[in-house]
């Protein structure tokens, strides 16, 4: 019997709802395809976003959407993708598969996708191989009320009244894709790039510096030294890598044990983000400043046949268990993680959603958002659950992962993770002071490799939980193994 022990009396930080946050670039099936079709596609939509997708992701309360990238981000000049669209610049995606980018998709379709989904847009500038006056024009185009030339442009575009922007990025991945700098030279240019990116009227933007690529705390610790005064955030990158970059195995076909490394690579997560934020402290004991983790999930080799350049990988019970782990090490976290975003939201790396012509199916991992919604904006709750070590030859996990939390009418929602492919785990679970009215649940559990494919869409899908029992302290309850639980405690 293992031990969970929740006291919502003991209160910690609001986990920000951007937690929940997703990231879409220019890159294969992403937006292309897989979000938008064009307003002449037989494939319903509404302005060209398709009604399948967008639906998809009400649902399951998308908060903030990252874009154009990524690497792509260094490259995008917005100035391609704005006006009527015959004329936009047609150009080769010379990062990713050396495709053709029509600009069909540029500024104004993006903030319409945000306002179709009710989520916040988080913009990603061009620092690698843009410039100062290119930046700053941007978020004229986009916030500024009154008489400019941008936003003389933008009316002229058809839009009169600016947008709210609020999340910025000041490049990405400066270190590597975006213009391989070192840190004391990106922190310099970030200082310099930010200056310009203003405030209009009512509109605040919130900046983000390019932050570390997973272990470089190195990075953190210059570029917090040298422009911590002048952000808001700084972002983090870290990938679940099974094996190497090299040799990333395959999203679907995989053996036991690299069940276990997979599951121990992206475990590693609590470390990375809890030494990144020890260096933040040194340089921001107040915590102003939130680390976002804008880019994070699986990234295994694409599926056979398909473009190498569009990093399109299938979603199996595997990926729906680093969501997990992940979404609560960032609840845990939330005094410091104040959004995340998981790369990338249909048809690249762990997606939410598959699309295939004009069919749509749902992974694993966005039953696990879905299933793990109801932790946006509530309050962290000091929880523990007991643990035993489990092992494959000598890559060694914890048995169980959990967070949990309240939210304003007292709410309580509990996550759990079983990450054992074989064995189920009775747990004790005592909820310190507190009388149980109503416990509802649900589950997410199938053979390790399960998926769902277009045929066969509903393999992995959430099902109703029974099999606890409230108790005087608490609620107890049989976990079985590969699953993910969620329970509501009113
Ligand atoms: O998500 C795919 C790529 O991974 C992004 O473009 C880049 O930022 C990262 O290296």
């Amino acid at each position: 019997m293992s031990k969970l022990v929740i006291n919502p009396h003991n209160k910690k930080d609001r986990i920000s709802k951007n937690i929940y946050g997703h990231f879409s670039e220019h890159l294969g099936r992403c937006i292309y395809q897989g979000i938008y079709v064009g307003e002449n596609s037989p494939i319903p939509n509404t302005n060209g976003m398709r009604n399948d997708v967008v639906n998809a992701l009400k649902e399951i309360k998308v908060p903030v959407l990252r874009w154009p990238g990524g690497c792509f981000a260094d490259e995008y000049h917005w100035k391609d993708g704005i006006g009527p669209k015959e004329k936009r610049k047609k150009m080769i995606n010379t990062h990713w598969g050396g495709v053709v980018e029509d600009n069909s998709f540029g500024t104004h379709e993006f903030m319409e996708l945000c306002e179709q989904i009710g989520c916040e847009p988080y913009i990603n500038g061009n620092v690698g191989s843009g410039t100062v006056q290119e930046m700053s024009e941007w978020v004229e185009y986009m916030t500024f009320d009154g008489v400019s030339p941008m936003a003389q442009l933008r009316a002229e575009n058809g839009r009169k009244a600016p947008w709210k922007v609020k999340y910025f990025g000041i490049g990405n991945e400066n270190w590597g894709c975006g213009g391989n700098m070192r840190p004391e030279f990106y922190a310099d240019l970030y200082r310099r790039f930010q200056t310009y990116v203003r405030n209009y009227g009512d509109n605040r933007v919130y900046k983000i510096a390019c932050g570390a690529n997973s272990e470089d705390y190195n990075w953190t610790d210059v570029v917090m030294k040298i422009a911590a005064p002048f952000m808001d955030a700084i972002s983090l990158h870290y990938y679940t890598i099974t094996h190497t970059w090299q040799n990333k195995g395959s999203a679907t076909g995989f053996n036991e044990h690299e069940w276990y490394l997979c599951l121990n690579k992206t475990l590693k997560m609590d470390e990375i983000v809890t030494r990144h934020i020890e260096i933040m402290d040194k340089y921001d004991p107040e915590h102003r400043i939130a680390l976002i983790v804008d880019e994070w999930g699986t990234w295994f080799d694409v599926e056979p046949g398909t473009n190498p350049g569009f990093l399109y990988q299938q979603n199996t019970m595997r990926d729906a268990l680093v969501a997990a782990i992940n979404l609560n090490i960032f609840n845990k976290h939330c005094d410091r993680v104040r959004m995340a975003n998981i790369a990338q939201m249909v048809n690249v790396l762990q997606s939410v959603i598959l699309t295939e012509g004009e069919k749509m199916v749902l992974t694993p991992t966005y039953h696990v958002f879905n299933m793990y919604k109801a932790h946006q904006d509530a309050t962290l709750i000091d929880s523990y659950i007991e643990t035993k070590e489990i092992a494959h030859e000598d890559v060694k996990i914890p048995n169980l992962h959990e967070s949990c939390s309240i939210d304003e009418n007292g709410r309580i929602t509990v996550t759990v993770a079983n990450l054992s492919t074989k064995d189920s785990y009775d747990i004790d679970g005592i909820i310190v002071d507190t009388k149980i009215n109503k416990v509802s649940g649900t589950i997410l559990t199938n053979e390790m490799g399960a998926h769902n494919t277009f045929d066969k869409p509903d393999v992995v899908k959430p099902a109703q939980f029974k099999d606890f029992k409230v108790t005087e302290k608490g609620i107890d309850f049989k976990i079985p193994p590969c699953s993910v639980i969620s329970l509501t405690i009113e």
